[in-house]
């Protein structure tokens, strides 16, 4: 079993490296630039979604859709990663898109023509339909309800070719029920994880991101999350009600030292971490 892991380091679970900006403050910092060298990865995450498409339908997925796109950084590496990708990014935040176009669309010259953005809710887009569709850093959860949530699943199982499939994150263990700060350096910055509050009769959980610089000044609340806490269990049995055939957990393996190593693997049994990450993956 690996070591306390806090539970940033598990949201923040493929972290990038090599920064080179040392003089940033809060008055020139960009909370976008900032939120996504501190949370996403997708150069590690674009192999494990071809990875694990293969492995079930034996070719290698082409079109992505990516739910709550935010700056569709995820979208934009996609069609970056190979010439026959294609990639549609829906968010429902018009001026987190326009920052999208102009930082990630318009850097990839004609590629960007391989990338579209849709401004509007995710339960509302079924077409074209996708071969994946991904919905990371648990923004699936802003579903609090099991009526909306169930009807947010049966729409992502009506956007997919009959070979496609869903790929969800997910977090929990004990520690993710618990209030509390996680800081973690970045190369210039600090990025602040505030597990703000917790009601353990809804599961509704409020979360922050705070951003702190060398200068001591603070970019406080630059992301807020109003969420409920799913359980890995339950959501697995949402997602065999709507109709998905086949779910399957992706838990993270320990490395050598006992800490989380980045490497999923497809499991029925996980560790008693008090923090975790996972993947699920639904095959339509
Ligand atoms: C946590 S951010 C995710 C950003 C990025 N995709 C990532 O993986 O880090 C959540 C995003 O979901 C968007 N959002 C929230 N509710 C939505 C909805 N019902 N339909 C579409 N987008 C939504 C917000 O505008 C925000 O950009």
């Amino acid at each position: 079993m690996r070591p306390d892991p806090p539970v940033f380091s598990l949201i923040s679970r493929f972290q990038q490296g090599g920064g080179f900006l040392k003089r940033l403050t809060a008055k020139t910092a960009d909370r976008h630039w900032l939120y996504e060298r501190s949370v996403q990865n997708p150069d590690q995450e674009i192999p494990f979604i071809r990875r694990v498409f293969k492995r079930e339908y034996g070719r290698h997925p082409r079109f992505l859709r990516e739910d709550f796109c935010g700056t569709a950084l995820l979208s934009c590496r996609w069609v970056a990663a190979h010439g026959g990708h294609t990639a549609l990014g829906v968010d429902i935040h018009g001026p987190t898109l326009d920052w999208g176009r102009r930082h990630n669309l318009k850097p990839l010259g004609t590629a960007a023509q391989r990338v579209t953005l849709v401004q509007d809710d995710v339960r509302h887009v079924s077409r074209p339909r996708a071969d994946v569709i991904s919905a990371q850093n648990f923004s699936w959860w802003t579903f609090k309800t099991r009526r909306e949530l169930s009807g947010y699943l049966h729409n992502c199982r009506r956007s997919l070719r009959d070979e496609g499939m869903l790929l969800l994150d997910i977090y929990g263990g004990p520690e993710a029920q618990v209030p509390q700060l996680e800081e973690r350096e970045q190369d210039g910055w600090t990025y602040v994880w505030d597990q703000d509050t917790f009601n353990p009769i809804t599961h509704e959980i409020r979360c922050l991101i705070h951003f702190k610089f060398p200068d001591r000044s603070q970019l406080k609340r630059a992301f807020r999350y109003d969420w409920r806490l799913w359980t890995l269990p339950e959501t697995r049995d949402l997602l065999e009600e709507v109709g998905f055939r086949k779910v399957v957990a992706y838990w993270e393996i320990a490395d050598g030292d006992g800490e989380p190593s980045g490497i999923f693997r497809p499991g029925t049994r996980g560790d008693l971490a008090p923090a975790w990450v996972a993947y699920l993956l639904a095959y339509r």
